[in-house]
């Protein structure tokens, strides 16, 4: 093993330091190497933490827009007979939402920056397919909770890969909500959400701000 060690008198001290911090650092980790398990869980452990930072980071900033999206449309059909099934859905989506704001705290996880976009968007969402009519507020339904399904469903498979015994209450979270959003869809098909003008391009365009929606709240 080498051994280099700073002479007290050393003139160059502060290079010296540096020098002398970067070998300890290095005989260090080196010792680390030739003992495996305790780098390999470190590495493992940040592994775990970050692949949880995203899944809850995105799962929240989704509740949070679903929430907002409702709410946009019952702005504008809350008072019609469509009122009644529309609020249903939201009061889901806010059970949906605060169960994530109960789950950052407690996994060390912040929520993304990107909320006030998503704040806004997600009620002017909401409003302006609303402002088509029934028909339009469920095509949105449609478009959003197929999408929110389908990302659930991956996020199960990989919790499930993963260690489904040490990830069993965010499974379970996540199977009711992936549950709740595929009922939602549901929901927009039978009250007509396919029959809306233009339902294809209507559904393709929020579908694409769905998916850029989940690619950025992942990572910022
Ligand atoms: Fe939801
Ligand atoms: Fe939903």
């Amino acid at each position: 093993m080498l051994l280099i060690v700073r002479p007290a008198n050393c003139s160059l001290k502060r290079y010296c330091g540096v020098s002398y911090r970067r070998i300890t650092t290095s005989i260090s980790s080196l010792s680390h190497d030739s003992n495996h398990p305790v780098r390999s869980e470190k590495i493992e452990n940040r592994r775990r933490k970050m692949m949880l930072s995203k899944i809850l980071r995105v799962d929240h900033a989704g509740e949070v827009g679903a929430d907002r999206i409702y709410a946009g449309q019952m702005a504008v059909l809350g008072k019609t007979e469509y009122g009644p099934v529309i609020q249903e859905m939201w009061d889901q989506e806010k059970a949906h939402v605060n169960k994530f704001r109960e789950l950052l705290p407690e996994y060390k996880v912040r929520p993304t920056i990107m909320l006030p976009l998503w704040n806004i968007a997600g009620f002017a969402l909401g409003a302006g397919t609303a402002l088509l009519g029934k028909e339009g507020a469920m095509a949105c339904t449609i478009a959003v909770e197929e999408v929110i399904g389908g990302h659930y469903d991956r996020q199960l498979r990989e919790l499930l890969n993963e260690d489904p015994e040490k990830y069993k209450e965010l499974l379970e979270v996540i199977k009711q909500f992936r549950d709740d959003e595929l009922e939602h869809m549901e929901t927009g098909i039978e009250y007509d959400g396919e029959k809306a003008p233009f339902y294809s391009l209507l559904k393709s365009v929020i579908q694409v701000g769905c998916h850029g929606a989940i690619w950025v709240s992942e990572r910022i």
